[in-house]
This record gives structure tokens, sequence and C-alpha cells, in this order.
């Protein structure tokens, strides 16, 4: 008989969810590798020494002399050491009896599959590695990555990484524009991209957007397209290669680079509170230590599982625990390309039954978006090979985190809720999942290795109730700084209190036993499905539009999303407020960030509530659009605004 977990003696739909804890199933803790309820003390105790350890684990072509340099806001990890990621991730299991198991089994959304051994990725690392330096790529040098989730993201990661040179991976679903700015940025010198990618059905023009925005990359020298359907493209000659055609002339091996512990490995662009998205660097020997370590710790990895982490690898999720936390730790990894309502809702639950999934690490708004449609679609397979399900992204609330617990976790499998950010590279905050107890709604607390606290402006330690999170050691994954904006890095993340604590921009609240629950940001970052989104990129983009004289965007609550996205706009003079011009700003936002970022509603008015000092009031723009009774309006430079917009809002909700 299975053990069925903590069994709660109510039934579960009964409970209380805000007031109850859940330990894991005495059969998942007997089993989990982590097993002492000790180990956060113990890391404590000597911090330099735990990550040594774990760093220990991987492969080092010089060892280090130096655990930590630490020179706030700067840090170093592992100094003098030599390492790279791409033979920690292919070459250690092929030398060690793993050379058949499967690294990548993956699934396109039309429903073709293919497996991928050790060996196999190995060898095509190897190949397209020697493609690139054909190409002329030296260590270095910058490499975007403009791909679908098919197996060749993964392998042009790692081909980067290989030869030392770094990639910069951009989401599928940006825009030609966005694409352009961060090569830009970047300074890339060769853009992988395929000729389109399949979501819901449609053709995703990878090729063609790429074209479009390397009419204004100078730095791109060349163009590898990865031929993913046969879907019509221009090639140019001299400048486009396609990708089958380098593999099959390059040579099968190509030495890996001993990269210093702190070259970088890769830059990654998230949205601040500028206009301009941040390019996040993270260097090599701290960051596979830290991914390394926690995708073992808190997914308490077997060399039996099959791990499906859902994120694309254009996230940082993506990044570090579909790419380099897993292959590292020679996990199998379950990669899938499209929608999980494509052909139906139960694409996922048909997916785990077919593989034997036993590890599934997902986001909230897509646990949200099962729940809405229904306990019947998971119902419909068995699912139980699962033994451990994971969230990501933002707060899981209490009744999402039940229905997963239940609809899909059998209440047998432990929920790893877990805290972190691109610049952190690696999970931060969440429950051990074989010894700690699970606390719906609250991630839990620091992994061991770290010191994390709650503190209010001031600075000052908060042990019970509401402040800012703060990092105040630094972590082997930490960021190493923004590309090309040193300054900028400072002043973000070490200036809020002492430079040597990190201001992570999460509201925050802990609990006596140290658990802590996430509030959402404090800065102007909108979460909008697990999508990070500036409003001041929303807004730049909607001001460069001809008709538009200001924009203000704010983040509404949102049942699935977690956050939608709002924008008040006022016109320009000459311009009328239509439903066209509507639809054509919000496709103007498309077209100059990407489908994630279409406001859900625009609205236009003929001016904005503002102080006196002529700050826009966006906490009553929020009013308004959550539908909330309006506060003090006593500071508003001219409060009939306020009556209008209101107005406005109402009426284009019917
Ligand atoms: C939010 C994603 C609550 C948070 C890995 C953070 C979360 C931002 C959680 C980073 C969680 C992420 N609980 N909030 N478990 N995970 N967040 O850079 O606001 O895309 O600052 O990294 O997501 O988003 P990013």
């Amino acid at each position: 008989m299975p053990d069925m977990g903590p069994r709660p003696t109510e039934e579960i739909s009964d409970l209380l969810v805000e007031d109850r804890t859940f330990a894991p199933s005495p059969a998942f803790a007997k089993a989990a590798s982590m097993r002492d309820p000790d180990i956060r003390s113990k890391a404590a105790a000597d911090m330099e020494r735990f990550w040594a350890d774990a760093a220990g684990e991987l492969d080092w072509m010089r060892p280090w002399d130096k655990v930590l340099d630490w020179n706030p806001p700067n840090a170093r990890w592992f100094v003098g050491g030599r390492i790279n990621a791409s033979y920690n991730c292919c070459d250690r299991h092929v030398e060690n009896g793993m050379r058949n198991k499967a690294a990548i089994i993956w699934e396109g959304e039309p429903g073709d599959r293919r497996v991928i051994t050790y060996w196999g990725l190995y060898r095509e690392v190897n190949k397209f590695a020697n493609a690139l330096k054909d190409l002329g790529v030296k260590k270095g040098d910058r490499v975007a990555i403009y791909l679908p989730m098919i197996p060749e993201a993964v392998v042009s990661m790692l081909a980067c990484a290989r030869i030392g040179a770094v990639h910069t991976v951009v989401f599928g679903g940006f825009s030609a524009e966005a694409l352009r700015d961060r090569i830009n940025d970047a300074g890339a010198k060769v853009l992988i991209t395929a000729d389109g990618g399949y979501r819901r059905g449609q053709i995703l023009p990878l090729k063609h957007d790429a074209d479009y925005a390397v009419r204004e990359t100078p730095c791109i020298q060349h163009v590898v397209i990865v031929q993913r359907g046969n879907f019509p493209l221009r090639v140019v000659d001299k400048r486009d290669h396609w990708y089958h055609r380098l593999i099959q002339n390059a040579a099968n091996y190509c030495p890996p680079e001993p990269c210093d512990s702190e070259d970088p490995l890769y830059i990654l662009y998230t949205s601040g509170t500028t206009g301009k998205p941040k390019g996040i660097v993270h260097t090599t020997g701290g960051y596979m230590t830290g991914v390394h370590a926690t995708t073992k710790l808190v997914f308490d990895l077997k060399p039996t599982d099959v791990y499906w982490c859902t994120a694309d690898v254009g996230w940082v999720t993506g990044h570090s625990y579909l790419v380099y936390g897993p292959l590292a730790a020679g996990a199998t990894c379950v990669m899938y390309e499209g929608a999980p309502d494509w052909p139906d809702r139960d694409r996922f639950w048909g997916m785990v039954e077919e593989y034997g999934v036993t590890i599934l690490y997902t986001a909230p708004t897509a646990i949200r978006a099962f729940m809405k449609w229904g306990a019947d679609w998971p119902k419909k397979h068995d699912l139980s090979s699962l033994r451990l399900l994971g969230s990501v992204g933002e707060p899981i609330n209490p009744e999402a985190w039940m229905w997963y617990y239940e609809h899909i976790g059998g209440q047998r499998c432990p929920i790893v809720d877990t805290w972190w950010q691109t610049e952190t590279g690696m999970i931060m905050v969440t429950t051990l999942p074989g010894t700690d107890a699970m606390k719906p709604g609250a991630a839990g607390r620091p992994l061991p290795g770290l010191s994390i606290e709650v503190l209010n402006a001031a600075g000052e330690k908060v042990t019970i109730g509401g402040g800012l999170l703060a990092i105040t050691k630094p972590w082997p994954a930490m960021l190493r700084g923004i590309w090309g904006d040193s300054e900028r890095y400072r002043t973000q993340y070490w200036s809020k209190w002492d430079i040597g604590t990190y201001f992570a921009a999460d509201g925050a609240k802990v609990a006596p036993n140290g658990y802590i629950t996430f509030l959402g940001r404090v800065d102007d970052v909108l979460n909008v499905a697990g999508h990070r989104i500036g409003t001041m990129e929303i807004e730049s983009a909607l001001v460069d539009n001809p008709a538009v004289a200001e924009a203000a965007a704010i983040g509404i609550g949102h049942a699935i999303k977690g956050q939608a996205l709002v924008v008040f706009v006022t016109l320009k003079e000459g311009y009328r407020p239509t439903a066209t011009l509507e639809s054509e700003l919000k496709d103007h936002v498309v077209r100059k960030i990407g489908a994630i970022a279409r406001p859900e509603r625009i609205i236009l008015s003929a001016d904005l509530p503002k102080t006196r000092s002529g700050k826009i009031m966006r906490r009553l723009l929020r009013d308004i659009g959550e539908g909330r009774v309006l506060g003090d309006t006593t500071t508003l430079a001219d409060a009939e605004t306020v009556n209008h917009l209101k107005q406005a809002y109402e009426e284009g909700e019917e």
C-alpha cells in the first residue's frame, strides 16, 4: 500500500488552509537524501566550508586557492579555480557510467519526440562548439540565442559554455525590437535562432523576427538557423547558416575551455525599475556550485528520477533548473515545446503518465489555470509516479497550493515553494522536502549556507511581521553585476542599507519559526503570469507612439495571471480616444516588447491624477483598477480627474 502522506484527520477540502502545516510523509522523509534537521545550523557554523564541500562535487580543472573574496558589493567565489560548465553537464557523466542515460526527453507540441542520451548530448555539444569556433566565436564573445523549447536550445547554451563564450538567451516571446536591443546591449557576434516554433498550433516566426532585429544589430556577424519545421524563410548568403549543415561538417571533439571560476557564463536580461532591461551577469564556478547543490537538495534528486521543469529556457528558471543544475547532477530531464492546453487541457498530465515523471516544477499561474480547468483533466491520468512538486515565480496562494497538493500530488508529494530571482541565480528560500513542514502560502526558510533576513526600512531585523527581504552575506550563484553598468548594480541592489546587504525588492513577512511569506515586489516591477515586467518599460514603449502624451502602467490582481497589466494613457492634442486606437496601442506594446506584455486594458483619458508636485498617483490608479473605494484625494492637483477616470474605467469594463 503506498504511503498516503500526512493524512490529515479532516477532509482536505474542509481545512482552514491558512492555519495548517503539512509534514512530509514518513515514506518520503525516510527515503530523502537530506535528513539532517540541523543542516542549517551546521552550514551556518562554517558557511565557506559548506559551499566548498558543495563545489567539491563538481569536476574542476584546477582547484581554487580561496573560497571567497568579498569586497562588497563584489564577490569572487572559488578564486583561482578553473572549471568548464559543459564538461560538468556532459563529459563527466559519459565518463562515469551514464553514457546511455537519457539526458533530455523532449516532446514537441505537435507530438514529435526525441530522447537524447548523455552521450548524444555530449556529441552534439562538441560538434556545435566546433561549429561556433569555425564561425569565429572566441572565449568571452557573446552569442545570442532566440529559440523555441527544442533540444538545440540546450545544446547551444552548453556549446557556448564549452568554448567560454557568453550566451544571452532571449525568450522567444519577446519581439524583434526587444531582441535587437538585447543583442546590441550585449554586443553579440552570433545569433542562433530557428525557422519557427509551435505554440497552440500556430508557428512563432522566429527567423522572421530575427531578420528584422539583425537589420539594426551591426555587431552580429553570423546567424545560425535550426530547422524546426519546414517554415518558409529567407536565407542570407554568407551571413546565415543551417545548424544541421554546420553540425554535419564539424569535428567530433572540442576540448572544454578551462574557464576561470569568475569568467562569465551568461547574461540574462530581466526587468527593473527603469525602461531599460538589465543584463544580469552570472559567472561559472559559484553559479554551477549553487545550482547543482540546490537541485539535489531542494528536489531531492536521485539517479532514477524523471525530472520536469516546465519553465522556458528564456527565463532564469530554465537556465538554472532545466539546464545547468539538473544536467550537472546527471538527471533525466523532460522538456516540452508548447502550451499546456494543446491540443487539450490534460497535455501535462498525459506527459507525466507517459514518461513516468517523478518531479514536477512549475509556476503558480499554471497551477491556477489547471485549477480553473478542473480536476477531471488530471484525473484522466495515472499520476502516481510523481513524488515531489515544486512551485516558482510568484507567491502561491494557499488555495492553489492545496489544489496542487491534492489533485496533482495525491496528498503524497511534498511541495517546495521556491523563492529566488534572476539575480540570485539559485533557489534561496524554501522547505527541505525530507525534513521541513510545509505551510501553504509561506515559502519556508533560507536554504543552508545562506544568510537571509527580513529588515525594516531602517535596516533593523524584523523577527515577527512584515518588512523587506535582505540577503546579508554573499552566496555562490549571486549575480556579479549588470552588463556594462556597474553603477546601477551598486545602487539598485546594495545601497538600500549597508553596502554588503542585498536588497531584493520583495516585501516579506516572517513568522516566529523563521518561515518567510512573500508579499510581492515593492518596486515598479510586475509579475504577470510569472513574467517579470517593468512598468517603466511599458510606459516608455507607449510614449514612443505618436498618439501618446503620457502613460502609467499598473498591475491589478488577476485570478490566473496573479497580476494583469492595465495602462492609463493620455493622448496628445488632435488624437481622439477610440476603440481602434486602444487596440493599436496594445499592438504597439506587443511590437516593442512582445506578446507577454500585451496590456489587458488601456484606458484612454484626458488627464492622469497627479500630486501637486506632478507625480502620477499610481496607488490611486490601482484603487480605480481594483474597484476600491478611493482614499484621500486631497493632495491631488485636480480631484475631478479621478472621477473621470473612474467613470472611464467602469464604462470600459462592461
Ligand atoms: C517573485 C524567477 C514569491 C519575486 C525565479 C521575485 C516569488 C521575482 C517566488 C523574481 C516565490 C519568485 N514566492 N515570490 N516562490 N519566486 N518570486 O527574476 O517577486 O523572473 O523578486 O525569477 O519573482 O522573478 P525572476
